[in-house]
């Protein structure tokens, strides 16, 4: 059995380079719904039912552990895909999303005012708010969302992104931590740290889901040995651009891309 990594575009391959990073004997094959995105601008009934079909096919390509590498799929998906899809449509498989070793990593220092940056999907949905105030109900926080980054960063505007998280970031006041609730943002993270003050921690999920996967797949020994050790990766997406290759040229030199449509 593979791993199997799915966003909607670029930032779940900085979540896969990080799996790399942190765990290189496995294989992995990452989907991206790239014809598809943005995600956050979906009705939750479409995020819903391209999730679902990305899983499926990432189930048909032997995925026996996949991870959400999309705070939008996870936040509008997740917890269908765990309580109903999966149990009746391939109950051995497991589905993973990345809000909760998110949530987890911010409150471990010492917080007290969070900051959000996510898509509509993921604001509308409230997630980080709610999953953050369950370990901590004292906690603040403020959800903000940035619809105009993801479809900068995978145009390759990167002037336009940066120019747009300068007025995000203009929302939050007094915060201590901001996580980047997007998996794309980590491309942007030294453009949020530049801007932030240099006490605000920001909490960036291409630094953290590499050791969160190690830990999940040590507490889970029945998932770590069902999973095969070539060391090899996938890569597939919906519609493959230039822009796409290079990055993902930057982050796997030499990699080849599939283009598969779902
Ligand atoms: N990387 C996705 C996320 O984490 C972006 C969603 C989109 O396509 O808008 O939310």
């Amino acid at each position: 059995m593979k791993i199997g990594v799915f966003d909607s575009g670029l930032g779940g391959l900085v979540v896969t380079k990080a799996f790399k990073q942190a765990l290189p004997e496995y294989d992995y094959v990452y989907y991206g719904d790239t014809a598809r995105l943005p995600y956050g601008e979906k009705t939750s009934g479409q995020i819903l039912s391209y999730t679902i079909e990305a899983i499926k096919y990432l189930i048909e390509q032997n995925c026996g552990l996949i991870i959400i590498a999309c705070n939008t799929a996870t936040s509008i998906a997740l917890r269908y895909l765990q309580q109903r899809f999966i149990p009746s449509f391939a109950p051995d498989t497991k589905v993973l999303g990345v809000v909760i070793p998110t949530v987890e990593e911010a409150v471990s220092g010492n917080v007290s005012r969070i900051g959000v940056l996510a898509t509509n999907a993921t604001v509308r949905s409230h997630i980080y708010q709610t999953e953050l105030q369950k370990i901590n109900s004292k906690l603040e926080v403020f959800e903000v969302a940035a619809p105009e980054l993801v479809p900068a960063i995978e145009r390759d505007d990167f002037a336009a992104a940066e120019a747009a998280a300068a007025e995000y970031i203009r929302a939050f006041d007094n915060i201590d931590s901001l996580i980047l609730g997007c998996t794309h943002y980590p491309l942007l993270k030294g453009v949020f740290r530049h801007l932030l003050p240099e006490n605000v921690r920001v909490v960036s999920q291409d630094e953290l889901m590499g050791a969160k996967l190690r830990d999940y797949l040590r507490r889970h020994v029945e998932i770590d040995i069902s999973l095969s050790r070539g060391g090899s990766l996938r890569v597939l997406v919906s519609r493959l651009n230039n822009h796409y290759r290079r990055v993902a040229d930057r982050l796997f030199s030499g990699i080849g891309i599939e283009e598969k449509a779902l």
